[in-house]
């Protein structure tokens, strides 16, 4: 009666209210950057996909030219399981999803693409997998017997066996796709995993796995890749380089820094350079070697800025007037830092140490002083 319920406190009433709309079992991400004509229809495939369980979806778009967050917003105002995080000024798939992820209390979360082309009828086995069956991770993956990879050309899919297996020599676990976009983590799980994640580029799963400490139980189950219909692949060269970074950062970035790995080997390249600048002008134009060694000095520098500009520092690279402005930033910590490298060369060498020894602390100085000092001044790391 009316007047019982009247009777029981706050706090029970509260509980009675929870425990009569089930909890939250699933979210969805889905990450997307122009794929406003997908929005819809794929919407209308979760809801079929997941009449089962009680389950949203949080689209994080990264401010898409073509409207695709307003887009979920016309879906979100009339269906509560539906939201959007609206990314400005940011770009990259693995760190749209990992903001999804940290939107959502759900204990299972998964991630599907935004264009269809996962099958999201296999969403459900994702959940079941780790809900009923104990997994901490399931993923969705073309390379089981029942899975594939649809219709791609043959070189994708070569090219996509060899990042697999490459892979495969970094992760405790064996992960037969590791590649895939398309899995279910229980939450958990991505929180253990997230102080070490480096969220570069696309591989979230593979950055994942490789960010939990520990063997994690995985289930893998099979689905066939679609083609797409509407927008396009964001998938272009850049791609394959952010790969690299992000295999290179979890085998070695707990030693040094990969962007310190990486400004040492642009460093070796600038000597070439250098060399190749002064032998040029010594020897076949015949000019003075003090003119020759401070045009190949800032060659080498211009060379080395640039490179370290594009790949080094591709993540923050600088354009315009900001790039005209750190490379005179750039010329300067240079400057400095030669006058390092020659000052501690000269003292350990003075020390009755090996010429080449005195070389080396010299170039060793050199360098860590030019990585610190352009991240400062040059690209303004904090
Ligand atoms: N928020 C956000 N930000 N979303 C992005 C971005 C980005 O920078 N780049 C791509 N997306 C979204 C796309 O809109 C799409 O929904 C999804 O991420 C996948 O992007 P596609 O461009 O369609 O990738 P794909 O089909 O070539 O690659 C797929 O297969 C690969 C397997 O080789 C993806 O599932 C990859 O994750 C997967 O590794
Ligand atoms: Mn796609």
């Amino acid at each position: 009666m009316d007047g019982e319920i009247g009777l029981l406190s706050g706090g029970v009433r509260n509980l009675i209210a929870a425990t009569a709309t089930p909890s939250l079992q699933l979210t969805v991400i889905i990450p997307t950057f122009n794929e406003a004509e997908n929005v819809a229809p794929l919407a209308a495939k979760l809801d079929k996909a997941l009449s089962g369980l009680n389950w949203e979806a949080v689209y994080v778009d990264d401010d898409s030219a073509d409207g695709t967050s307003d887009r979920v917003r016309e879906l979100a105002r009339v269906d509560r399981r539906i939201r959007v995080i609206q990314r400005v000024g940011r770009r990259g798939l693995s760190s749209a999803v990992v903001e999804g992820m940290l939107s959502s209390a759900a204990p299972v979360v998964a991630v599907i693409d935004g264009d269809m082309q996962h099958d999201e009828t296999v969403l459900v086995k994702l959940y079941a997998a780790i809900a009923d069956e104990g997994n901490d991770l399931a993923i969705g993956t073309r390379y089981t017997e029942g899975g594939s990879t649809g219709e791609w050309d043959e070189s994708r899919v070569k090219i996509s066996r060899l990042a697999t297996r490459l892979s495969n020599l970094l992760l405790k676990n064996d992960v037969k796709d590791p590649m895939s976009g398309f899995f279910a983590v229980k939450r958990e799980v991505f929180v253990e995993a997230l102080p070490n994640l480096s969220m570069v580029g696309f591989k979230i799963l593979l950055d994942m796995v490789a960010s939990v400490p520990r063997k994690l139980r995985i289930a893998e189950i099979p689905y066939t890749f679609r083609s797409r219909i509407a927008g396009e692949s964001k998938l272009d060269s850049k791609v394959a380089q952010e790969f690299g970074a992000l295999l290179l950062e979890k085998m070695f970035g707990h030693i040094v820094p990969v962007r310190l790995l990486m400004f040492a080997a642009v460093g070796g390249l600038g000597l070439l350079v250098h060399l190749a600048t002064l032998g040029a002008i010594v020897r076949v134009l015949d000019i003075d070697f003090r003119i020759g060694q401070s045009i190949a000095v800032f060659t080498a520098m211009t060379f080395n800025y640039i490179l370290n500009n594009s790949f080094t520092y591709r993540d923050m690279r600088l354009r315009g007037a900001r790039f005209v402005r750190g490379l005179f930033t750039f010329y300067a910590v240079c400057l400095i830092g030669a006058i390092g490298n020659i000052g501690v060369g000269e003292f350990i060498y003075n020390m009755h140490y090996r010429w080449w020894l005195a070389g080396i602390a010299g170039a060793v100085v050199g360098v860590v002083w030019n990585y610190a000092a352009s991240a400062m001044f040059t690209w303004n790391r904090k």
